[in-house]
Protein backbone atom coordinates (compact mmCIF):
# COMPACT_ATOMS: atom_id res chain seq x y z
CA UNK A 1 0.00 0.00 0.00
CA UNK A 2 1.26 3.25 -0.55
CA UNK A 3 0.39 6.92 1.21
CA UNK A 4 0.90 10.14 -0.20
CA UNK A 5 3.94 11.93 1.29
CA UNK A 6 2.07 14.80 3.39
CA UNK A 7 3.21 18.39 1.93
CA UNK A 8 5.22 19.96 4.61
CA UNK A 9 6.99 22.29 2.46
CA UNK A 10 6.78 25.54 4.69
CA UNK A 11 5.65 27.86 1.59
CA UNK A 12 2.40 25.21 1.28
CA UNK A 13 1.88 25.00 5.27
CA UNK A 14 1.95 28.86 5.32
CA UNK A 15 -0.99 29.47 2.01
CA UNK A 16 -2.64 26.87 4.11
CA UNK A 17 -3.00 29.18 7.10
CA UNK A 18 -4.31 31.46 5.22
CA UNK A 19 -7.15 30.18 3.67
CA UNK A 20 -8.31 29.44 7.01
CA UNK A 21 -11.28 31.03 8.82
CA UNK A 22 -11.61 31.88 12.32
CA UNK A 23 -14.37 33.08 14.72
CA UNK A 24 -16.85 30.47 12.04
CA UNK A 25 -19.32 29.79 15.42
CA UNK A 26 -22.54 31.41 16.20
CA UNK A 27 -22.45 34.05 18.78
CA UNK A 28 -25.11 34.17 20.94
CA UNK A 29 -28.02 37.17 21.96
CA UNK A 30 -25.65 38.91 24.80
CA UNK A 31 -28.15 41.25 27.05
CA UNK A 32 -25.35 43.74 27.93
CA UNK A 33 -27.99 45.19 30.05
CA UNK A 34 -28.39 42.06 32.68
CA UNK A 35 -24.70 41.38 33.70
CA UNK A 36 -24.96 40.07 36.41
CA UNK A 37 -22.71 41.30 39.34
CA UNK A 38 -21.03 38.12 39.97
CA UNK A 39 -18.57 37.12 37.29
CA UNK A 40 -19.07 33.00 38.31
CA UNK A 41 -22.41 33.44 37.78
CA UNK A 42 -21.56 34.47 34.27
CA UNK A 43 -19.27 31.48 33.64
CA UNK A 44 -21.26 29.36 35.07
CA UNK A 45 -24.02 30.32 32.65
CA UNK A 46 -21.47 30.20 29.57
CA UNK A 47 -19.82 27.22 30.43
CA UNK A 48 -23.04 25.16 30.59
CA UNK A 49 -23.78 27.08 26.94
CA UNK A 50 -21.00 25.90 25.91
CA UNK A 51 -21.36 22.27 26.66
CA UNK A 52 -25.19 22.73 25.59
CA UNK A 53 -23.65 23.40 21.88
CA UNK A 54 -21.20 20.18 22.02
CA UNK A 55 -18.17 21.48 23.17
CA UNK A 56 -16.92 18.37 24.51
CA UNK A 57 -14.77 19.25 27.28
CA UNK A 58 -15.30 22.81 28.02
CA UNK A 59 -14.01 22.66 31.43
CA UNK A 60 -10.51 21.80 29.92
CA UNK A 61 -8.44 25.14 29.67
CA UNK A 62 -4.98 26.73 29.00
CA UNK A 63 -2.95 27.70 32.12
CA UNK A 64 -0.01 29.80 31.54
CA UNK A 65 2.63 29.96 34.31
CA UNK A 66 6.25 31.33 33.95
CA UNK A 67 9.61 30.13 35.14
CA UNK A 68 11.90 32.07 37.47
CA UNK A 69 13.30 34.23 34.64
CA UNK A 70 9.77 35.50 33.53
CA UNK A 71 9.86 33.14 30.73
CA UNK A 72 6.16 31.83 29.79
CA UNK A 73 4.83 28.25 29.60
CA UNK A 74 1.41 26.94 28.73
CA UNK A 75 -0.18 23.70 29.12
CA UNK A 76 -4.04 22.18 28.78
CA UNK A 77 -5.32 21.26 31.80
CA UNK A 78 -8.83 20.95 33.54
CA UNK A 79 -10.36 23.34 36.25
CA UNK A 80 -11.43 21.29 38.98
CA UNK A 81 -13.55 24.01 40.68
CA UNK A 82 -14.92 27.49 40.99
CA UNK A 83 -15.87 29.50 44.30
CA UNK A 84 -15.33 32.71 45.87
CA UNK A 85 -11.44 31.05 46.78
CA UNK A 86 -10.13 31.18 43.54
CA UNK A 87 -10.59 28.89 40.13
CA UNK A 88 -8.98 25.76 41.26
CA UNK A 89 -6.83 23.32 38.84
CA UNK A 90 -4.37 20.37 40.58
CA UNK A 91 -0.86 18.35 39.21
CA UNK A 92 2.32 17.55 40.96
CA UNK A 93 4.81 19.33 42.64
CA UNK A 94 7.48 18.00 40.82
CA UNK A 95 5.71 18.76 37.44
CA UNK A 96 7.22 21.92 35.56
CA UNK A 97 4.37 23.84 36.70
CA UNK A 98 5.07 22.84 39.90
CA UNK A 99 8.71 24.29 39.96
CA UNK A 100 6.85 27.68 38.49
CA UNK A 101 4.03 28.72 40.10
CA UNK A 102 6.85 28.00 43.63
CA UNK A 103 9.20 30.41 41.56
CA UNK A 104 6.32 32.71 40.62
CA UNK A 105 2.63 32.18 42.04
CA UNK A 106 0.33 33.46 39.56
CA UNK A 107 -0.71 32.56 36.25
CA UNK A 108 -3.37 32.66 33.55
CA UNK A 109 -6.23 30.87 32.53
CA UNK A 110 -7.81 31.03 28.46
CA UNK A 111 -10.95 29.23 27.82
CA UNK A 112 -11.87 29.48 23.83
CA UNK A 113 -15.51 28.01 22.73
CA UNK A 114 -15.59 28.23 19.05
CA UNK A 115 -19.33 26.81 18.68
CA UNK A 116 -20.28 30.49 20.47
CA UNK A 117 -17.34 32.13 19.93
CA UNK A 118 -16.16 32.94 23.34
CA UNK A 119 -13.32 33.02 25.01
CA UNK A 120 -12.75 33.88 28.93
CA UNK A 121 -9.40 34.96 30.37
CA UNK A 122 -8.47 34.93 34.31
CA UNK A 123 -5.44 35.88 35.49
CA UNK A 124 -4.19 36.44 39.03
CA UNK A 125 -2.06 35.18 42.26
CA UNK A 126 -2.06 31.34 42.86
CA UNK A 127 -2.24 29.85 46.31
CA UNK A 128 -2.12 26.32 47.63
CA UNK A 129 -5.63 24.82 48.45
CA UNK A 130 -5.29 22.89 52.05
CA UNK A 131 -4.00 19.26 52.80
CA UNK A 132 -7.48 18.08 53.46
CA UNK A 133 -8.45 19.96 50.11
CA UNK A 134 -5.95 18.25 47.91
CA UNK A 135 -6.02 14.71 49.23
CA UNK A 136 -9.48 15.14 48.58
CA UNK A 137 -9.15 15.98 45.01
CA UNK A 138 -6.79 13.08 44.49
CA UNK A 139 -8.90 10.67 46.36
CA UNK A 140 -11.67 11.51 43.83
CA UNK A 141 -9.11 10.83 40.40
CA UNK A 142 -9.47 6.84 39.46
CA UNK A 143 -7.18 4.33 40.82
CA UNK A 144 -5.34 4.58 37.41
CA UNK A 145 -4.72 8.35 37.57
CA UNK A 146 -3.68 8.15 40.85
CA UNK A 147 -1.29 5.35 40.27
CA UNK A 148 1.76 6.78 40.27
CA UNK A 149 1.27 9.72 42.12
CA UNK A 150 2.61 10.46 45.49
CA UNK A 151 0.29 12.18 47.47
CA UNK A 152 2.50 14.43 49.10
CA UNK A 153 3.49 15.52 45.53
CA UNK A 154 -0.32 16.43 44.74
CA UNK A 155 -1.37 19.73 44.96
CA UNK A 156 -4.18 21.49 44.12
CA UNK A 157 -3.64 25.14 43.47
CA UNK A 158 -6.36 28.15 43.12
CA UNK A 159 -5.82 31.62 41.29
CA UNK A 160 -7.32 34.31 42.84
CA UNK A 161 -8.42 36.37 40.01
CA UNK A 162 -7.51 40.36 39.54
CA UNK A 163 -8.96 40.29 36.08
CA UNK A 164 -11.78 37.90 34.16
CA UNK A 165 -12.59 38.63 30.54
CA UNK A 166 -15.50 37.64 28.94
CA UNK A 167 -14.85 37.80 25.41
CA UNK A 168 -17.70 37.12 22.23
CA UNK A 169 -16.50 37.63 18.56
CA UNK A 170 -19.10 39.01 16.59
CA UNK A 171 -19.27 38.44 12.34
CA UNK A 172 -18.66 42.05 11.72
CA UNK A 173 -15.76 42.16 14.02
CA UNK A 174 -17.37 44.32 16.57
CA UNK A 175 -16.23 41.87 19.31
CA UNK A 176 -17.50 42.10 22.66
CA UNK A 177 -15.68 42.73 25.97
CA UNK A 178 -16.59 42.44 29.67
CA UNK A 179 -14.04 42.66 31.94
CA UNK A 180 -14.62 41.91 36.02
CA UNK A 181 -12.09 43.20 38.32
CA UNK A 182 -12.74 43.14 42.39
CA UNK A 183 -13.91 46.04 43.79
CA UNK A 184 -12.77 48.23 47.40
CA UNK A 185 -15.83 46.20 49.22
CA UNK A 186 -15.07 42.79 48.31
CA UNK A 187 -17.18 42.47 45.21
CA UNK A 188 -16.59 43.24 41.75
CA UNK A 189 -17.14 45.90 39.11
CA UNK A 190 -17.38 45.13 35.31
CA UNK A 191 -16.75 47.26 32.49
CA UNK A 192 -18.21 46.57 28.81
CA UNK A 193 -16.24 47.70 25.57
CA UNK A 194 -17.27 47.00 21.89
CA UNK A 195 -14.83 46.93 19.15
C1 LIG B 1 -7.34 17.70 27.95
C2 LIG B 1 -6.14 17.65 28.86
C3 LIG B 1 -6.33 17.70 30.23
C4 LIG B 1 -5.24 17.67 31.11
N1 LIG B 1 -5.46 17.80 32.45
C5 LIG B 1 -4.40 17.88 33.28
C6 LIG B 1 -4.60 18.15 34.67
O1 LIG B 1 -5.72 18.36 35.16
N2 LIG B 1 -3.49 18.21 35.46
C7 LIG B 1 -2.23 18.01 34.96
O2 LIG B 1 -1.28 18.06 35.73
N3 LIG B 1 -2.00 17.78 33.64
C8 LIG B 1 -3.07 17.72 32.79
N4 LIG B 1 -2.84 17.51 31.45
C9 LIG B 1 -1.45 17.37 30.96
C10 LIG B 1 -0.81 18.76 30.83
O3 LIG B 1 -1.25 19.39 29.63
C11 LIG B 1 0.73 18.75 30.83
O4 LIG B 1 1.20 17.99 29.76
C12 LIG B 1 1.32 18.19 32.12
O5 LIG B 1 0.57 18.63 33.25
C13 LIG B 1 2.76 18.63 32.27
O6 LIG B 1 2.83 20.05 32.24
P1 LIG B 1 4.10 20.85 32.79
O7 LIG B 1 5.29 20.17 32.21
O8 LIG B 1 3.92 22.25 32.29
O9 LIG B 1 4.06 20.80 34.31
C14 LIG B 1 -3.92 17.54 30.57
C15 LIG B 1 -3.74 17.49 29.19
C16 LIG B 1 -4.82 17.56 28.35
C17 LIG B 1 -4.61 17.53 26.85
Amino acid sequence: MTHDAPDLAPVSLNEWLKGRHALTGVAPEWDLGVLPHDPIVLFATWLRAAADAGVAEPHTVTLATVDAEGIPDARTLILKRIDEQGWAFASTRSSRKGAQLDAAPAAALNFWWQPQVRAVRVRGRVEEATAEERASDLAARSESARAGVAEGDWVLWRIVPARIEFWQGARDRRHTRVVYEPDAEGGWSHTVTVD
